[in-house]
């Protein structure tokens, strides 16, 4: 049983994210997405981490060996409790290689028992990330396409309570 884990912030989760996830899953028997809660990173997450976790598992629910966790600890200490061998990262343009770089080399320093491996986002989704998405969002911008139809829904209603 291979069992893979592609974690991230995903706030909110893009049509890039998925395209990774479904990827992913066609690599391993089961594949677990972990939502880290990433309190501090850019003044705060937008969506809670228990909104996070049910957007992808609306935007995931075709898949069926993905399941979706949040988790609040080191990412090698979370890929150990689920049992996970594998870290998959996605890498978009080569802005993303040192930061991705810094961090396989950190992780496996401090478990080398987890490996890291990287999938390349398509062209299509090669320049697209979150902040981006809610950037068009907040200026009222459409985003479809860019994330999955469930997440359109939850950034408009969001981004209305928050007017
Ligand atoms: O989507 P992101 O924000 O680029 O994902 C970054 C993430 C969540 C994978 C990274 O911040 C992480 O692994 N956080 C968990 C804490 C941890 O293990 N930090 C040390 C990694 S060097």
């Amino acid at each position: 049983m291979k069992r893979g884990i592609v974690p991230g912030t995903f706030d909110p989760i893009t049509s890039g994210h998925l395209d990774i996830i479904e990827r992913a899953a066609g690599l391993f028997d089961e594949l677990v997405v972990g939502v880290a809660y990433s309190k501090n990173k850019n003044g705060g997450p937008l969506f809670t981490a228990s909104e996070r976790v049910t957007l992808i598992e609306a935007a995931t629910s075709h898949l069926p060996n993905v399941s979706v966790r949040s988790f609040d600890t080191l990412l090698v200490d979370f890929a150990d409790e689920v049992g996970a061998s594998v870290i998959v990262k996605g890498l978009r343009a080569m802005t993303d290689f040192e930061r991705e770089f810094q961090m396989s080399a950190l992780n496996w320093r401090l478990d080398s028992k987890v490996e890291t491996m990287f999938i390349m986002a398509i062209p299509e989704y090669m320049f697209l990330s979150s902040s981006a998405v809610k950037e068009i969002a907040r200026h009222r911008g459409s985003v479809r396409g860019l994330v999955p139809d469930v997440v359109c829904d939850a950034l408009e209603r969001k981004l209305e309570e928050a007017r």
